[in-house]
């Protein structure tokens, strides 16, 4: 008998809350994920080298893209999602890249009116007069004037949340994912999305900015800890590589996430923001390595013996999953800048895919989006709308953001009056 043939002999240990002694807990499970993976039939180098050999052709792919001038970045008008005009080919770039620029999402004249009234907004009920700093350790390291505004329940944020634009936008790209599995499982609706709620930036000319560091947010050690994510990863950490596949949606949507100061309780299938300003690509804008498979990387890099036992790459609870030169050097090559945008387009790329957002000096012209991901209806977007809809009510912070809670007084809010349809049923007030 061979040993493949009886392959996942070690059950993973797992926690389901952060574990008390990260060191002790890394040193507990590497051994395992080694052993399970070499039960497959290769040691966990040989499944590594096959997993950077599949991302260094991607890299390849994307260097000969560049070498012909070709936009690297998708880019769909939004006419042809609508009207169901997206070829093939584009469907093919989409999937490959995992990322894409929407022209023309909302028309211009809404983007620049939705950030004109939130200047209202905040000026109205003195937000400016009013604000203590920045509320957390992430965004917070960009500087101590508010660029990003902790304000969720703006009329042009929740307008822009229960549109007919951004649902049609949100289902095509959640039709990407595999949301029902064999069994009939269905792990998310693509047709609903919970409307989750985040922050604004305006980032005003001339601005200096030191950016934000290469990073990816799905989670941290949860990734490797918990026992829906090892579901989720299974084919990585039972060494048939080959069969993983980042657009299956199985496990990933239910489970627990650690708590952390840039935690998503949602799951998202793409990331995404909409331009409220024309945004050029050489002005402090999103990078990202248009990679969708990259967590095959980033999780089995930490097993290679370089690696100090008790660790696993830098990545530790409470703090972001750091991409960096030291452990991820080949990945930088492929960042890549969005094309230039314009007021009213919008952007997205894959949940797990790293990104950073690049320095700028004396930045020409504002750089104002509102973050909108897509977060289709699933168990832990559920879990988590009870939370939004007390915040969504109150006027408070959404839990997974500092306890602000500015706009808890503020006049002018959005309110259930003014939900559709759409709106009520991604609060769940249906
Ligand atoms: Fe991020």
């Amino acid at each position: 008998m061979t040993r493949a043939s009886e392959p996942h002999t070690t059950a993973l240990p797992h926690w389901e809350d952060p574990p008390s002694d990260l060191a002790a807990a890394i040193r507990e499970i590497k051994p395992v994920l080694r052993a399970r993976i070499e039960a497959s039939g290769r040691s966990a180098e040989e499944v590594f080298a096959a997993v950077e050999c599949r991302i260094e052709t991607r890299i390849a792919e994307i260097d000969a893209d560049r070498a012909r001038g070709e936009e690297l970045w998708p880019v769909l008008d939004y006419d042809a999602i609508a009207d169901g005009t997206v070829t093939p080919a584009q469907m093919a770039k989409l999937k490959k890249r995992g990322c894409l620029v929407v022209r023309g999402h909302f028309p211009r004249e809404q983007a620049l009116a939705w950030d004109a009234g939130i200047v209202d907004y905040v000026e109205r009920n003195e937000f400016f007069e009013n604000y203590r700093g920045p509320g957390d350790d992430f965004f917070g390291s960009v500087g101590s004037k508010p660029e990003i505004y902790p304000v969720y329940w703006s009329h042009a944020q929740m307008q822009a949340r229960q549109s007919d634009r951004m649902a049609t936008v949100q289902s095509f790209l959640n039709s990407f994912w595999r949301h029902t599995g064999d069994d009939g499982t269905q792990w998310f609706d693509p047709d609903r999305d919970a409307l989750y709620p985040d922050r604004i930036r305006r980032r005003p000319p001339g601005t200096d900015s030191a950016g934000l560091g290469t990073h990816c947010d799905p989670g941290t050690l949860d990734l490797w800890m918990t026992e829906e994510y090892q579901k989720a990863f299974r084919h990585l950490f039972g060494g048939t590589v080959e069969q993983y596949d980042p657009w299956d949606a199985a496990h990933r949507t239910t489970g627990p996430q650690y708590p952390g100061s840039t935690m998503c309780s949602a799951f998202r299938t793409f990331q995404g923001w909409t331009a409220l300003s024309d945004m050029d690509a050489d002005q402090g804008v999103l990078h990202t390595v248009p990679i969708p498979e990259i967590m095959a990387y980033l999780l089995l890099r930490p097993l290679l013996p370089d690696v100090p036992e008790d660790s696993m790459c830098g990545v530790r609870t409470h703090q972001v999953f750091p991409v960096t030169k030291r452990w991820h050097p080949t990945l930088y090559h492929a960042l890549t800048p969005i094309p230039d945008v314009r007021a009213g387009d919008s952007v997205w790329w894959h949940c797990d895919m790293v990104h950073s957002v690049a320095p700028v000096e004396n930045q020409q012209g504002w750089g104002n989006v509102m973050y909108i991901p897509a977060a289709p209806w699933c168990a832990r977007n559920e879990r988590y709308a009870a939370e939004v809809r007390e915040a969504f009510v109150t006027g408070s912070s959404p839990s997974d953001f500092p306890a602000e809670h500015y706009e808890r007084t503020w006049t002018d809010r959005f309110t259930t009056e003014n939900l559709n349809e759409t709106g009520r049923r991604g609060l769940d007030l249906v």
